[in-house]
């Protein structure tokens, strides 16, 4: 017998799972912005209205949420890749608001033209290994009002639409 090594079998797995691709963006009480691109938004409760996503803690946007901070989730269309690669790059800071049209609501970094964005205020935080989990209360939410609903897909380590 052998024993299937745990990494590879995860990495195998998770590539079958399809999820919708968003960009979480944020602004500090310093004024710094930060952008990243997740895939593990969820949507959590309807009453009270709220969703989660798990950071990284070696990210700079873990540096920049730690604390509390209020947050928006982003959700992307398909033509939105760009701005997908971009705030999962090597870029920092600001550099991640080069591509996109980026507005301010609340205080906050959104982008506008994405399928939806949901305004948070971070309501819990619970540490679970390499990650934190961000428990969001949503606060307001923006939709497109176009038509169709075009969403960025990941999936076996790339994107893809329905
Ligand atoms: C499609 C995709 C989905 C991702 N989902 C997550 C996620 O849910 N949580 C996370 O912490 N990092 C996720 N990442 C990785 C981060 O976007 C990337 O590591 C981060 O932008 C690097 O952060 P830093 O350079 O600002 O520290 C994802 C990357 C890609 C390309």
């Amino acid at each position: 017998m052998k024993e299937v090594d745990m990494n590879s079998a995860m990495r195998e797995g998770m590539r079958r799972l399809a999820s919708g691709v968003s960009v979480i963006s944020t602004k500090t009480a310093a004024g710094a912005r930060f952008a990243m691109t997740a895939t593990s938004v969820t949507s959590l409760s309807a009453e009270p209205a709220s969703l989660l996503v798990c950071i990284n803690r070696n990210t700079s946007m873990y540096e920049a949420v730690k604390d509390g901070g209020a947050f928006c989730v982003n959700v992307l269309r398909f033509d939105q890749q760009e701005i997908s690669n971009k705030c999962a790059s090597g870029d920092q800071g600001e550099e991640r608001f080069e591509v996109g049209d980026w507005q301010e609501t609340a205080d906050l970094p959104y982008l506008e033209g994405s399928l939806a964005v949901f305004v948070c205020d971070q309501e819990q935080a619970i540490d679970y290994g390499t990650h934190r989990i961000l428990i969001g209360a949503i606060k307001r939410v923006l939709v497109d009002d176009g038509d169709t609903i075009d969403p960025l897909v990941y999936l076996d380590g790339g994107y893809k639409t329905l």
